[in-house]
């Protein structure tokens, strides 16, 4: 993808990323984590800095990345340190893209010291959720405490089971979460984490809903921003 080729549409909008997956400490040296690899995030923060946007990537623990060209990164830990990030960012954001993996529980203490092991099996690790930063900045958003032009844009990975199909849940999902676009990539079958494609839709809250072809992660990121511009446009800024 040539830079120069592509169009400067997000001029003049400021948007929030975030990227890569959280870790919650148990102890000094160890934590709960998941296999995102933050490049789906990255490729969505390098895309909008091309297109003109001014971009802060909030960035979680990824694979080694280089950092985008022109993106203001903040890097977090944990869920915690996550959400402050990001609503630190989004006040004045135009757009704010989770395409971040967030920890939906972690650990209710993490040991000061570091858990030595002992003849006995431990006891069971005791878990609490964390906030749900999509969902408070919906909600955020209707408080009126974020622009009401805001467009806020969630991603979620999704399998079938035998209850529902990958877009049964994405569609229930959307509306549970109240964002205006949700990216949906279907997982499985080697898609999604730890590789260079993704294939999946991308719904929008007003019911529009877009099939993503396999393809590179910067297509997506493409994709996404194609949708973004609409919205911006047709929003009354
Ligand atoms: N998300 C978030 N804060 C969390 C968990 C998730 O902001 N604590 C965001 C993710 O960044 C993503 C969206 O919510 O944009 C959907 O995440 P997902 O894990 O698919 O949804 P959950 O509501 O956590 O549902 P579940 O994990 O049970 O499928
Ligand atoms: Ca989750």
């Amino acid at each position: 993808h040539r830079p120069d080729a592509l169009p400067r549409d997000l001029e003049g909008l400021r948007v929030v990323v975030s990227a890569g997956g959280t870790r919650e400490p148990l102890d000094p040296v160890r934590y709960l984590g998941n296999r995102s690899s933050g490049k789906q995030g990255y490729a969505l923060a390098r895309t909008a800095a091309q297109r003109g946007a001014q971009v802060t990537l909030v960035s979680a623990h990824t694979l080694p990345l280089p950092e985008p060209a022109g993106v203001d990164v903040v890097r977090v830990g944990t869920a915690a340190q996550l959400r402050d990030a990001v609503h630190a960012a989004a006040g004045t954001a135009d757009v704010v893209v989770m395409a971040a993996a967030v920890a939906d529980f972690r650990p209710v203490s993490s040991a000061e010291f570091k858990i030595k092991k002992t003849d006995r099996d431990p006891a069971p690790i005791a878990l609490t959720r964390t906030a749900d930063v999509l969902a408070e900045l919906v909600a955020a958003r209707t408080a009126g405490l974020l622009p009401d032009w805001q467009v806020i844009v969630g991603f979620a990975a999704e399998t079938g089971d035998s209850g529902a199909d990958v877009l049964d849940h994405a569609r229930a999902k959307l509306k549970r979460k109240g964002c205006d676009l949700l990216v949906v990539n279907a997982v499985g079958e080697g898609k999604a984490f730890e590789t260079e494609d993704n294939a999946g839709w991308l719904l929008s809250a007003a019911g529009a809903e877009r099939p993503i072809a396999l393809g590179s992660k910067a297509q997506l990121a493409s994709e996404v921003w194609d949708s973004v511009v609409e919205l911006v446009q047709s929003s009354s800024r």
